[in-house]
């Protein structure tokens, strides 16, 4: 099995994965089928490389029963024990890559109807670390729990939707805008972009704070990332680059799946770009 499967590629529809996907911390201790492990080993193992080239290392990981949820989650992931572990180039753009082939992966697994929660924060990076045999110049930006979810979520699990508002997501006209970068865009004018922009609306985010800004100018759609104050400090890791990574995959995938063709690209807006935003790279449109 798994061999035979196109590369990267996801039985179910990716819009239907997406909204289907939510982070899971509590597990039922089933541990996961040799056949889905190989299943996920084949899909990382055939992934495109990332848009920006980085060389991204991730590895299943086994843990028995409990003990990793208690010592390398703090207690915040409970009943699993196999582990997506991930690691990246420190260079620059490794996380935004990371952000980009981890979720691909994330979405597999949904695929597999295994449960995930992209951990950037509550997980050890030492122990993580030594699990993936951590080389020079690389971090581990982020783990998931892979497992099957279990009836009702815990007190931690319910405690961290809760303050994170994990239900919800921001409106459009505060995600994207128009070319001049100000007027904001409705799904009405953003044509074929619609559902890919809808996709990464939807996407998880470190606690939720969504960073991504999205420009249509014409065929271009420029990435911006506009940063949560007081959140890039609290951790060892820029999430928010992770975020923009993230939010590339949805838009790529669900491009794809609705037949855009197009390319990654850096083109900075010659406009002062009216927005707060750091520019991370646009999505050209192709014939
Ligand atoms: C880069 C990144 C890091 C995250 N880090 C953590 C974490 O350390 N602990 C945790 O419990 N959840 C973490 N999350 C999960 C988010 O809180 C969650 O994705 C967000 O609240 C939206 O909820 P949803 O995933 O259920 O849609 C992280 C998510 C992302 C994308």
């Amino acid at each position: 099995m798994g061999m035979d499967r196109p590369r990267a590629a996801f039985d179910t529809a990716i819009g239907e994965l997406i909204r289907r996907r939510r982070s899971w911390r509590t597990y039922d201790g089933r541990p996961l089928e040799d056949a889905k492990k190989s299943l996920m080993q084949a899909f990382i193992d055939n992934l495109d490389p990332p848009p920006f080239s980085s060389r991204i290392r991730m590895a299943l990981v086994d843990e028995p029963a409990g003990r990793a949820g208690v010592k390398g989650t703090y207690g915040v992931i409970r009943g699993a024990s196999t582990f997506l572990v991930g690691a990246a180039p420190q260079g620059p753009r490794g996380l935004e890559d990371f952000g980009f082939s981890f979720e691909a992966a994330i979405l597999s697994a949904t695929d597999l109807d295994l449960g995930t929660c992209w951990m950037g924060g509550t997980f050890s990076r030492t122990m993580f670390g030594e699990r993936i045999g951590l080389r020079p110049g690389e971090v581990v930006p982020a783990v998931s729990p892979l497992g099957y979810r279990a009836d009702k979520r815990g007190v931690v699990d319910s405690l961290f939707r809760f303050s994170a508002g994990s239900a919800k997501r921001k409106p459009w006209q505060e995600l994207f805008f128009e070319g001049d970068g100000r007027t904001p865009l409705t799904a009405a004018s953003a044509g074929a972009f619609a559902e890919p922009l809808e996709m990464v609306r939807l996407a998880p985010s470190a606690a939720n704070k969504q960073p991504w800004r999205l420009i249509v100018d014409g065929d271009a759609v420029h990435f911006l990332l506009e940063r949560t104050a007081g959140f890039a400090g609290l951790w060892a890791v820029d999430l928010q680059r992770i975020d923009m990574g993230i939010a590339m995959c949805h838009f790529e995938l669900s491009a794809r799946e609705a037949g855009l063709a197009g390319r990654w690209e850096s083109r900075v807006p010659g406009l002062t770009l009216p927005r707060r935003g750091e520019y991370i790279i646009s999505w050209v449109r192709e014939g």
